[in-house]
């Protein structure tokens, strides 16, 4: 089943995606977290952060799975995800680090680092909850269009369009890694519980192909409806072609 809820702008988004990951903290404290990067959860790690120096969230049983990480990138690379997560959540929370786990983009054998990964997820017992973002191409992780569905964490080639997007966070285009090591769709689908957030005019395409779309590898998104559990919060600017539709 797929809850959908708009909001206003990206603020609101915001503060009701961090409710909702709190409210699992205090069901459930241990809870394996599935998180994301990108722009769209910053707001989200903040609400957290505060929420924690307020003394209302305790971290310190909660274990972390990211997405995804670039291939190549070190761990000290301020465009790695891992140092993202660092920054923006994990150096400002009481959770131990060593629970806190990204894939390693700079592994030696990086099928090795895929198959770890995924058993991993499994022997924590699955994620609790999944945080994702959204592609403009309807990308999630970085599970990008194509003609099937990949199930399990593997590497990844970036499409153009992503590594345009992605651009923005580096000097050029041409430092942006081309690959990367992303949980797969399977992995994905098997979190007990997705919340997805997306804001902003450029995503309102891919939300309306996700939520009204067919179900197809060409929008990796739309499969997320196939799942029983999936809360998708929304500010008005992306909700705005799947609103003509309702
Ligand atoms: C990246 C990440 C995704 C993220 C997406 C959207 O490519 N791999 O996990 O959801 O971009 O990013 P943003 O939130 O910056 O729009």
């Amino acid at each position: 089943m797929m809850k959908v809820i708009v909001t206003k702008n990206y603020e609101e988004m915001c503060q009701k995606a961090a409710r909702i990951i709190a409210a699992q903290i205090t069901l459930k404290e241990d809870s394996v977290l599935g998180l994301a990067t990108g722009s769209t959860p910053v707001g989200i790690y903040q609400e957290l952060v505060k929420k924690y120096e307020d003394g209302r969230l305790d971290f310190s049983e909660i274990v972390t799975v990211n997405l995804d990480e670039y291939v190549g990138l070190a761990p000290e690379n301020e465009q790695s995800y891992r140092w993202f997560m660092n920054h923006h959540l994990f150096d400002h929370i009481n959770i131990p680090k060593q629970y806190t786990y990204v894939p390693k983009g700079l592994s030696d054998d990086l099928e090795d680092e895929c198959d770890n990964y995924e058993l991993l997820i499994q022997q924590l017992g699955g994620v609790d909850l999944q945080l994702l973002g959204l592609g403009a191409n309807g990308h999630i992780g970085f599970n990008e269009p194509s003609s099937a569905f990949a199930a399990e964490t593997h590497v990844c080639t970036l499409s153009d369009s992503t590594i345009e997007a992605n651009s923005r966070f580096f000097a050029s285009k041409e430092e942006v890694p081309t690959s990367a090591i992303t949980m797969g769709i399977g992995t994905i689908m098997q979190a007990k519980k997705i919340l997805l957030v997306a804001n902003g005019e450029n995503k309102a395409k891919a939300i309306q192909q996700m939520l009204f779309g067919p179900v197809t590898p060409q929008c990796p998104a739309s499969i997320l409806r196939f799942h029983q559990d999936v809360t998708v919060i929304v500010d008005e600017a992306a909700f705005s072609l799947a609103a003509e539709q309702e």
